[in-house]
């Protein structure tokens, strides 16, 4: 991790949580020198790639940032694994790569058409990822395309916490319940569907960290492997206030304004293959995902810096 948006305090808490050492180094994977020394003194079964930036806008408004930290650093992050032996990768991919086009539920084989400079690097990291296994046979790559990540750990010790403005609706959500904004604005409530207002497929953060630990384990092919990872199911914005209002017991001040532009009215997976294939399973449901976000938010939002001792 290069701590662009994240905190090393972080490290302690997941050996906290899993009464485990978690080696931690500080890398960039744009500085290659740094990367080749991280290679050469480690030695590793395979890579779990989450480095990326991942905000929509930032990415229409600077589209050469996004293709140089998220393109450039997964070609260094591939040399590397030439050069030292590493043969097995899993890619965090997103749903965004199919676009706006796409009709729930949607299956790995729709069209990739994705909207925003963000989901095109998604899909030419994924094209280049596939021609390495077709030059290298002995290569195994896993693409994983998250649907809307949500949720924190039931310890309320790690969770989401951006650095920047957040732009996606869940910590938005925790913003208004923690003070920090005044309303919600709903981004449209005249869409087709049950309320009015989008449906997306919101799937609890440690069910995606098992998705990661399921692929490693199933996929024993080589060659390029892509699944979604998702719940199949749809849940509207007012839903998932609700659902924040009840694990929080305060309520959200909100008002309807006009759509955003690029939001379609519903989105989710069919989550049919990462079932079959890997037995991914969900486990937890949107009251798990907002008490477990509400918990983290009690304990850390608005909070000085982490007080490490008080846990
Ligand atoms: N929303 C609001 N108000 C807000 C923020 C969001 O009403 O202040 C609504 C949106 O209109 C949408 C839903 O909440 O209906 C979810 O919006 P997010 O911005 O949280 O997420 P998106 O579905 O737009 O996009 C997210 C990620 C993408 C990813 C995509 C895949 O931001 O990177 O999910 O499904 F690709």
């Amino acid at each position: 991790d290069n701590l662009f948006n994240s905190k090393q305090s972080v490290v302690g808490r997941i050996e906290k949580i899993t009464g485990k050492p978690c080696p931690f180094i500080k890398c960039d994977l744009l500085d290659e020198g740094k990367l080749d020394e991280v290679f050469e003194r480690n030695k590793f079964d395979a890579v779990i790639h989450f480095a990326g930036l991942k905000a929509v806008g930032e990415s229409c408004e600077n589209p050469l940032l996004y293709y140089y930290n998220n393109v450039v650093g997964t070609v260094n992050l591939c040399n590397a694994m030439k050069k030292y032996n590493v043969s097995r990768i899993v890619f965090s991919s997103s749903a965004c790569v199919y676009g706006n086009d796409a009709r729930p539920p949607i299956s790995e084989t729709a069209v990739l058409n994705p909207a925003n400079p963000y989901g095109r690097t998604k899909k030419v990291i994924e094209e280049m990822l596939r021609d390495l296994t077709k030059a290298d046979e002995n290569l195994t790559v896993i693409s994983l395309r998250y649907f809307n990540p949500i949720g924190a750990h039931e310890s309320g010790l790690i969770g989401e916490e951006p650095n920047n403005t957040p732009n996606n609706i869940a910590p938005i959500l925790l913003d208004v319940l923690t003070g920090r904004r005044k309303e919600f604005s709903i981004f449209g409530g005249d869409y087709d569907t049950a309320d009015g207002t989008g449906v997306r497929d919101y799937v609890d953060v440690r069910d995606l960290a098992a998705g990661h630990i399921l692929s490693l384990e199933k996929v024993k092919r080589t060659g390029f492997h892509v699944y979604n990872l998702g719940t199949g199911k749809g849940v509207s914005v007012l839903e998932l206030l609700h659902s924040f209002e009840a694990a929080s017991g305060r309520k959200i001040p909100y008002k309807i304004t006009p759509r955003r532009s690029g939001d379609v009215d519903t989105y989710f997976a069919d989550c049919g293959k990462a079932q079959a294939e890997l037995d991914f399973q969900t486990k937890y449901n949107i009251k798990d995902m907002c008490q477990s976000m509400w918990k983290f938010a009690e304990k850390n939002l608005g909070k000085e810096e982490d007080a490490d001792e008080d846990f």
